[in-house]
């Protein structure tokens, strides 16, 4: 399916952006294992989160959906995970396949995942390395690609120390050492979103963290935990969030509020980025929900925005909004530069050669470099646009490009637009009832 954004008017409207997907996956995660019964509120029913509930009830869980967002986990607890009968296929989802391989891997039994291309072409020996030191088996294919084959159970535990600030990579040691013998440390040079830890504490199981001044951030379970079932609300996403911010931000008149955005601190690198350049984003009655912060939005377009340039440091709370925030650089006065995120070339795809691609194509000068990218903005209403853009079936470069052809001189095509329901189902639909031209094409 293709999907033509044209410039539009001003982006008006009150909504609750989709449920948070990191925490969607852990409350189906956490309440699969978990003794008694989870009920979740506000669930992403997204493509990626549907494959995790799916690989819960292909382990013996069972998974319900109720209403809209509803959902009710019978988990396994003392019973552990049962042995799958086929395969399972994870599709597009990183998180999914990453944070299931390490909570399976402590029982003992085989399971075998598999994906779509782009998840076929995803690095696993980050998860898959760590589950072995553990005592794990696995093989895969081209060393390391999916499908993969996991053997669990008998883990020991392992103080692991991270190469990247990944939460994919902490939460699946992390929940792998929820069933190992000792007590299982990941140490990770920057914290990483920290919904495993703060969700494994509401369902109640110890999680001890420390940071030092230089910011390495240290993770510890220790192995035999229990964790007893829970109500969860998931919060409103704030990466997909951040394309309704986006396209408020460009079109003047807008005024849009986003009710129960996570606000987690390790999320808002994107909010504290659009500050910078000028963008002010109050936020109206902040609260606790699960352990998790969440608050209202206004946003209100700025007079313009200017480039920046955000410390490295942020990138880790931020690394999911990159193409939004290359494409908001546009409309910038000035340059942006963006670095510190050499992981975008492993996401769903290689997020800084497709974004600088694409604001090419869209008249927009941009360089690599290769652990980010450089945007030179053109300002307000002085986008191009008038191209047809790849994406490589990526949900975030699709909805990036959507994003910017609304505020652009001319329309913008994005192919592949489907995969957008991975992360968020009904953008289109959503973004036209708040003023947005978007649609489909031949
Ligand atoms: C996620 C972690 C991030 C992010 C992904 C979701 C998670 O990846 O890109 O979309 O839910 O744990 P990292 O493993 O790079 O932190």
């Amino acid at each position: 399916m293709r999907l033509v954004a044209r410039p539009s008017g001003p982006i008006r409207g009150r909504v609750r952006p989709p449920g948070d997907k990191s925490i969607s996956h852990r409350a189906l995660l956490l309440g699969a294992l978990a003794e008694g019964v989870t009920e979740i509120d506000g669930l992403l029913e997204g493509e990626d989160v549907l494959c995790t509930a799916a690989a819960m009830r292909a382990f013996g869980a069972e998974v319900a959906r109720h209403a809209l967002g509803r959902w009710r986990v019978t988990g396994r607890g003392s019973r552990g995970f049962a042995q799958p009968a086929g395969s399972i296929d994870f599709g597009n989802s990183g998180t999914g396949v990453r944070l299931t391989m390490g909570a399976a891997s402590t029982f003992p039994i085989r399971a075998t995942y598999t994906g779509d291309s782009s998840l076929s072409g995803r690095p696993m020996r980050r998860i898959l390395d760590p589950l072995a030191q553990m005592g794990a088996r696995w093989e895969a294919r081209d060393d390391g690609l999916l499908p993969a084959t996991v053997h669990g159970g008998d883990l020991k535990a392992i103080d692991y120390a991270s190469p990247h600030a990944s939460a994919q990579i902490k939460s699946a040691v992390l929940l792998a050492g929820l069933g190992a013998e000792g007590v299982t440390t990941v140490t990770e040079p920057r914290a990483s979103r920290d919904h495993t830890e703060r969700m494994l504490r509401a369902f109640g199981v110890a999680v001890e963290e420390t940071e030092t001044r230089e910011g390495i951030h240290t993770a510890r379970v220790a192995g035999g935990a229990r964790l007893a079932a829970q109500r969860v609300v998931v919060p409103a996403d704030p990466s997909s969030a951040a394309f309704l911010i986006a396209a408020a931000m460009i079109r003047p008149g807008s005024d849009l509020r986003l009710d129960d955005v996570c606000m987690n601190h390790l999320r808002t690198g994107f909010f504290e980025t659009v500050h910078d350049m000028g963008g002010i984003l109050p936020v109206e009655d902040y609260r606790v929900e699960t352990e998790e912060p969440i608050g209202d939005f206004i946003v209100r377009p700025p007079a313009g925005l200017r480039g920046t340039a955000p410390p490295e440091s942020r990138a880790a709370s931020m690394i999911d909004e990159y193409p939004i925030l290359s494409a908001l650089a546009a409309f910038a006065e000035g340059e942006t530069t963006l670095s510190g995120a050499a992981e975008l070339r492993v996401k769903e795809s290689d997020r800084i050669a497709l974004m600088v691609e694409g604001l090419r194509a869209c008249g927009v000068d941009a360089e690599e470099r290769s652990d980010g990218l450089v945007v030179h903005g053109r300002g307000m209403g002085g986008v191009p646009g008038g191209a047809t853009v790849r994406t490589h079936g990526d949900h975030r470069i699709a909805m990036s490009f959507l994003i910017l052809g609304l505020g652009a001189q001319s329309p913008v095509v994005v192919e592949d637009a489907e995969m957008i329901a991975t992360s968020f189902p009904g953008f289109a639909d959503l973004m036209r009832s708040l003023g947005a031209d978007i649609s489909e094409t031949a």
